[in-house]
């Protein structure tokens, strides 16, 4: 059973210059809120409560300004500092304490996942005891990512940026890793670009044959949100589901008051946090 959650919120932000220069990704609106709700409401989906979010240096309060200690929506959210990118498995190292001797996920801070069952997907994710899990998405250009390539359900290869695959299944930023991931990490080495890589980790798995993936289908959607163009898209999409709907994607307190976290009088409070707004006007629907 995972209880426990890592978001990784650091890293340069390179591509996304100038916008990054003075405000981190995750912070930045994607549509109607910050980028940071979305991977925090998948893994509230997926029922984790406890939850490290690993930022840059110096920058804790800003994102502590916007998310307290996870009190509003009924999680408790502590934060870590990374002094600079080493890579994804950094993450188990700063997280060390945190993890203890329980099994950890692990969600990329520029991932936003969407998609008819993916509550349930996650929910059957998070009953992992040994072992690790990955969620492949088809792209149309995989040479951007990591990809797995599968024969039946069987993982034959994973391939970081592959020039040349015969899959078009990336792998997305969300894992589920059993404790072992701790032990694991600290025996990697660096890639050629200097940074650990999880494609490392995940490859230890699947050597010892514990490496399950689970298939987010082509009705379902998955964005990175590391290009300007990429994070106008993704923003562009919440914008039309919510205008359709009139339902919310990643409203942190709805998924609380529905999981039963947080009761009504939380989300008085919310409102009045957040003040006059759409969102406010959103959460006063709920009760
Ligand atoms: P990347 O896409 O590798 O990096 P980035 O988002 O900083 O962008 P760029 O390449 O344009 O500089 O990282 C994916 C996500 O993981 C992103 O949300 C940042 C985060 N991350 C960390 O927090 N620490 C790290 O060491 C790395 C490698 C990434």
């Amino acid at each position: 059973m995972i209880k426990k959650g890592i978001i990784l919120a650091g890293g340069l932000g390179t591509r996304m210059s100038p916008l990054t220069k003075t405000t981190n990704k995750q912070l930045l609106p994607v549509y109607d809120k910050p980028l940071i709700y979305y991977p925090l409401s998948i893994l509230m989906l997926a029922g984790i409560k406890e939850i490290l979010i690993i930022v840059n240096k110096g920058t804790t309060n800003q994102f502590k300004k916007i998310l307290l200690n996870g009190q509003n929506f009924g999680v408790k959210i502590t934060y870590a500092e990374q002094d600079k990118p080493r890579g994804l498995p950094d993450a188990f190292k700063i997280g060390k304490k945190f993890i203890g001797k329980d099994n950890i996920s692990l969600i990329l801070g520029d991932n936003f996942f969407y998609g008819q069952s993916l509550s349930e997907k996650l929910k059957r994710a998070s009953k992992l005891k040994k072992g690790a899990i990955i969620f492949s998405y088809p792209v149309k250009n995989p040479s951007r990512f990591g990809v797995v390539t599968l024969k039946g359900k069987k993982i034959v290869s994973l391939i970081e940026k592959p020039t040349n695959t015969n899959s078009n299944l990336a792998i997305t930023g969300l894992y589920f890793f059993d404790n072992s991931v701790v032990k694991k990490t600290l025996s990697l080495k660096n890639s050629k670009r200097n940074e650990l890589e999880i494609i490392d980790l995940l490859k230890m798995y699947k050597k010892n044959n514990l490496l399950k993936t689970e298939a987010l289908g082509r009705g379902a959607a998955w964005l990175d949100a590391g290009t300007i163009e990429d994070f106008n898209q993704t923003s562009l999409f919440v914008s039309a589901i919510e205008k359709r709907q009139g339902l919310k994607i990643a409203c942190l307190e709805e998924i609380a008051f529905l999981n039963k976290w947080i009761n009504k009088n939380n989300l008085r409070e919310a409102i009045s946090f957040y003040g006059n707004c759409d969102y406010s006007k959103y959460l006063r629907g709920l009760f």
